[in-house]
């Protein structure tokens, strides 16, 4: 493998959900490349999801606050980090209406502290290294993870969202989301910092938190608990294969474009409800001793989220035609790899369901 292919990423939030998966891969794709995560481990992280990594010489994990400057900077430089992909946030809708002050911390604040802290490296490293190489100008990358929901809510006919959909964040959470983004793009045109912005539409897989929708449909199964699905469940949602994702970033990493934005869906557009009866379909073929069944008896309607985003949808031409990629399973096959992972690891997601978790619980479904 030539050096320019040897790269230094710091994954931030590669604790999380989609991080530790990203990790993985990358990981198993790239074993000589280096891999720093850094992740203040807050609820959403969890260090044992990295755990299987930490006896390989080229992975580092460094605990801390993407909003700690001093941190920030000083890791870049002693890494000598060119690659940033940026995941850490807080990313739960229903968090963000409860408490959205962190959500500004982290989400904006803390990606404008990464990037003051890449352009400032850049600028001596990077910078240098391709007025002397063009080559290498291609190694430097700020790849901003962000997702659908800066565009805001499409009603049912709406063409799905493309890269030039005006934003119209609705949550505390998106707003969030989207002044980031804006951040990010910004250090494109003003200083030509080499950054690129995902957005992509709502994941599953792996890893999971339970707070999310599918996670939380499973785990709520296996205890025998009621399915809470918000409103009238007509809800779309537009969902992507955690692996698919990665996939994605992989060839936005190698092949997409500095200043460009592409947007990642799953081209699987489904109403809330009807996944939740898959789910409830899935469980009854692969978990029949369950105490309720079908297990489709446990749904229930409660009332509905606040500012509840109708439809989601993206419009994934542009990574399809610019970057070959595509998503590479379907709902089915993504939903029965889920759900055999939340049943086949308990021993992963009991312990999530903390006092913590059970007082955040009783708030959103009292
Ligand atoms: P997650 O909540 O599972 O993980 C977030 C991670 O960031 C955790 O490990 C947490 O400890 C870490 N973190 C939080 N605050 C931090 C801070 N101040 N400093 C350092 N680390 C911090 O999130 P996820 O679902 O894996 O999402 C990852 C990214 O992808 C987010 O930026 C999110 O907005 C975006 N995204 C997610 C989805 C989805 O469906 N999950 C969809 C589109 C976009
Ligand atoms: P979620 O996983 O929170 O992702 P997002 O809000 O970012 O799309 O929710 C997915 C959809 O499922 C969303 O329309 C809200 C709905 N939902 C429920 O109906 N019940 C629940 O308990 C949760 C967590 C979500």
């Amino acid at each position: 493998m030539s050096l320019k292919e040897d790269r230094r990423l710091l994954v931030t939030g590669g604790a999380g959900f989609i991080g530790s998966n990203f990790v993985h891969y990358w990981c198993d794709r790239y074993p000589n490349d280096r891999v720093v995560v850094l992740d203040a481990l807050t609820y959403a992280g969890n260090r044992g999801n990295l755990s299987s990594l930490d006896d390989r010489n080229n992975f580092r994990f460094v605990q801390g606050d993407i909003c700690d400057r001093a941190l920030v900077f000083n890791l870049l430089q002693e890494e000598n980090i060119d690659t940033i992909v940026h995941f850490a946030a807080e990313s739960h809708v229903d968090r963000s209406i409860l408490g959205p002050a962190v959500f500004i911390q982290t989400n904006i604040v803390g990606t404008f502290t990464l990037l003051e802290a890449f352009r400032y490296h850049w600028e001596k490293r990077g910078r240098a290294t391709s007025d002397r190489e063009t080559c290498c100008e291609a190694t430097y990358r700020f790849l901003h993870i962000s997702t659908d929901e800066v565009y805001g809510s499409l009603t049912p006919d709406a063409p799905a969202f493309t890269e030039t959909t005006p934003y119209a964040p609705n949550s505390p959470y998106s707003a969030s989301k989207a002044g980031s983004d804006h951040l990010v793009r910004s250090y494109y045109h003003t200083y030509g910092v080499p950054t690129i912005i995902t957005n992509c539409s709502n994941n599953y897989g792996s890893y999971q938190f339970p707070e999310k929708l599918i996670p939380l449909m499973s785990i709520n199964i296996l205890l025998g608990k009621p399915l809470p699905v918000y409103g009238d469940g007509q809800n779309v949602r537009d969902w992507l294969y955690v692996g698919d994702h990665c996939a994605a970033l992989d060839v936005v990493i190698h092949r997409g474009k500095p200043g460009e934005t592409y947007n990642i869906g799953g081209n699987n557009e489904v109403k809330n409800i009807d996944l939740v009866y898959t789910l409830c379909q899935l469980m009854d073929e692969l978990a029949p001793q369950l105490p309720v069944h079908p297990c489709h008896k446990l749904i229930g309607f409660v009332k509905d989220r606040p500012g509840h985003d109708r439809r989601y949808a993206i419009n994934a031409t542009k990574i399809k035609t610019e970057l070959a990629w595509t998503p590479s399973l379907t709902i089915e096959e993504g939903l029965r790899l889920t759900v055999e992972w939340y049943l086949t690891h308990r021993d992963w997601w009991e312990p999530l369901l903390s006092e913590e978790y059970q007082a955040y619980y009783r708030q959103v479904y009292a």
